[in-house]
């Protein structure tokens, strides 16, 4: 792991950098069900949908400059009374996985969506055999709550994907006990 890094917020001058980062994520993961990578300019247009909303895109850089991993959190459906609950998305760098890099995004994230108005988290794991992401939002307090069986199609192969969902309030607006 890099010893200096840091976590700030996107702007869209990191699209090039978020693409590339991501690109090799859709080609070979299954972690994403995108099978095209986007490019820098789709990215950037991703990015502005975040930002414009005023919800957060964080990335993690090393001190050189290199993009670690990327981290953003919006809306989990456009329909209004979902305007609470926001899908967490998470990716780190080829060959830097296993640092840390993804629970220090997380936790930021999660801190940044709250300051947002969000209150419960979702995560929609593709699939049930990426232990990393399920074992990383498990131990950010997210719980699975279903799956949906052989949803994905990708590598030849039919995915399910594991929902998993943190509550930081509950419906009526009370702490959780
Ligand atoms: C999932 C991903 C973001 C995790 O980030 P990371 O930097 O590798 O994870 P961290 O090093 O921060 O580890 C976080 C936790 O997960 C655990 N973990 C990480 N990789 C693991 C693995 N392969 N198997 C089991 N547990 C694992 C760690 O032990 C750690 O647990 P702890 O917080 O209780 O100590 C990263 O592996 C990734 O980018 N994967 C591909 C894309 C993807 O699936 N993104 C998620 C989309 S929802």
């Amino acid at each position: 792991m890099s010893s200096i890094s840091r976590i700030r917020p996107a702007t869209i001058a990191d699209a090039a950098l978020c693409a590339a980062l991501y690109a090799p994520h859709v080609r070979a993961g299954t972690g994403t069900f995108e099978i095209e990578p986007p490019d820098a300019i789709e990215m950037a247009a991703r990015i502005d949908r975040i930002l414009s909303r005023g919800w957060p895109w964080l990335v993690r850089e090393a001190a050189d400059g290199r993009l670690l991993g990327f981290a953003y959190a919006g809306q989990f459906r456009d329909r209004a009374a979902y305007v609470r609950t926001a899908e967490t998305s998470v990716y780190v760098a080829e060959g830097e996985t296993g640092r840390g890099h993804g629970r220090a995004l997380m936790e930021a994230l999660l801190d940044a969506a709250r300051r947002a108005g969000f209150r419960t988290f979702v995560a929609v794991v593709g699939h049930s055999a990426n232990l990393a992401s399920v074992a990383l939002h498990r131990s950010l307090g997210f719980r699975e709550v279903g799956r949906l069986a052989r949803v994905g199609e990708k590598f030849g192969r039919r995915l399910d994907v594991v929902i998993m969902q943190r509550d930081d309030c509950t419906g009526d607006g009370q702490q959780p006990g």
